[in-house]
């Protein structure tokens, strides 16, 4: 049996790393094993121009814990108003590497989303023009969709539209949950990419429903039936260069979670790295893991893939079942799952 794993150090393609006082408590947690990630926008207010972008790389970098070789790849938030020399000249000069779609109030802090999607057409032309991949929450907000169908919504009314007005702009479908999502990605032949977080490898809707409700398991897009975990977990552990991790470790205090309308995010950046072993380990596919966390995501970035490496061994994970912050604890994605792999 399999002692040991040593993998090219991972990257997380789309991490909520919020400010301040949480931005302190949470970053350690995912610069301790992963080289890169891909930082959400949605603060408040949102990271909307190149400017607002460079003055949060710099909050991020000051945040570090000492020694730390840990690479904030800042992304913008799309919004009617955004100018798309702005986001040209913030990608030009490296700072950037992606725009974050949110459709207007599809999730945490996405009220200056984009309601008209043809406000920002002149915006996507110039991302396809320049290689800029447009990141997108794929949510349909229409109050008459049931919320357990707004990602196939979202697909065949925005998606799809977008992509056939614009066939050379690169998009990552963000944090998949469905099969509709995993069956779209495999029909493009190319400039479509999908990145699947650990919880719905993990969890499906009976997790947040059955039994009392679950404010923890509780996230956006809301995890699906059980037929939609297992094919976003064969599709992860597939190998298929065009799904790769992006976690979507989403701190909120307890006290923002347990509330009559709680919070949605899973807070998944301690444990990661052993749910995945553990996952990857039960599908027979530990040998596609490091293409899952380390190589396809930069590759599909247009981003060498990290020269270090991680190792995990089968050995019980340590971990705090939640971390404190100054606004009051967080607490880890299912901390009492039981776990074989912990990263040295
Ligand atoms: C995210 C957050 O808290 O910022 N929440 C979540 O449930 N994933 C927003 C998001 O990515 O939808
Ligand atoms: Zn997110």
């Amino acid at each position: 049996m399999t002692q040991t794993l040593t993998l090219r150090r991972p990257d997380d393609w789309h991490l909520h790393l919020r400010d301040g006082d949480m931005m302190r408590a949470v970053l350690p947690h995912t610069a301790t094993h992963f080289a890169r990630a891909i930082i959400m926008p949605n603060l408040v207010p949102p990271v909307v121009t190149g400017a607002d972008a460079s003055a949060y790389r710099d909050r991020i970098m000051a945040a570090l814990p000492a020694g730390s070789g840990f690479t904030p790849l800042m992304t913008l938030y799309l919004t009617e108003d955004t100018d798309a020399e702005d986001v040209a000249a913030a990608h030009a000069s490296g700072l950037i590497h992606a725009v974050k779609l949110y459709p207007a109030g599809a999730t945490t802090n996405s009220a200056s989303g984009v309601a008209n999607f043809n406000k920002v057409a002149h915006v996507f032309e110039k991302m396809a023009e320049i290689g800029l991949p447009l990141c997108t929450h794929g949510e349909v907000t229409d109050p008459s969709v049931d919320i357990f169908d707004r990602e196939a919504a979202f697909i065949e009314r925005v998606m799809d539209p977008i992509r056939r007005a614009h066939p050379d702009l690169r998009v990552i479908m963000e944090h998949i949950t469905t099969s509709d999502a995993v069956d779209y990605v495999k029909s493009a032949d190319k400039n479509l990419a999908a990145t699947i977080t650990t919880h719905h490898l993990v969890i499906n809707r009976n997790h947040i429903l059955a039994g009392g409700i679950k404010p923890h398991y509780y996230c956006l897009p809301v995890a699906k039936r059980e037929s939609h975990r297992l094919a976003l977990r064969a599709a992860a552990t597939s190998g298929d260069a065009r799904f790769f991790l992006g976690t979507d470790s989403a701190p909120h205090t307890d006290a923002n979670k347990l509330l009559p309308c709680g919070c949605a995010g899973c807070f998944t950046a301690p444990n990661t790295m052993s749910i995945l072993a553990e996952v990857f380990e039960q599908e027979g596919a530990l040998d596609k893991l490091e293409a899952f966390t380390s190589l396809n995501g930069p590759a599909y970035y247009g981003l060498p893939a990290n020269a270090d490496t991680i190792t995990l061994t089968r050995e019980g994970p340590r971990y705090p079942a939640a971390i404190d912050t100054p606004d009051g604890p967080v607490t880890v994605f299912d901390p009492d799952m039981p776990l074989n792999w912990s990263v040295v």
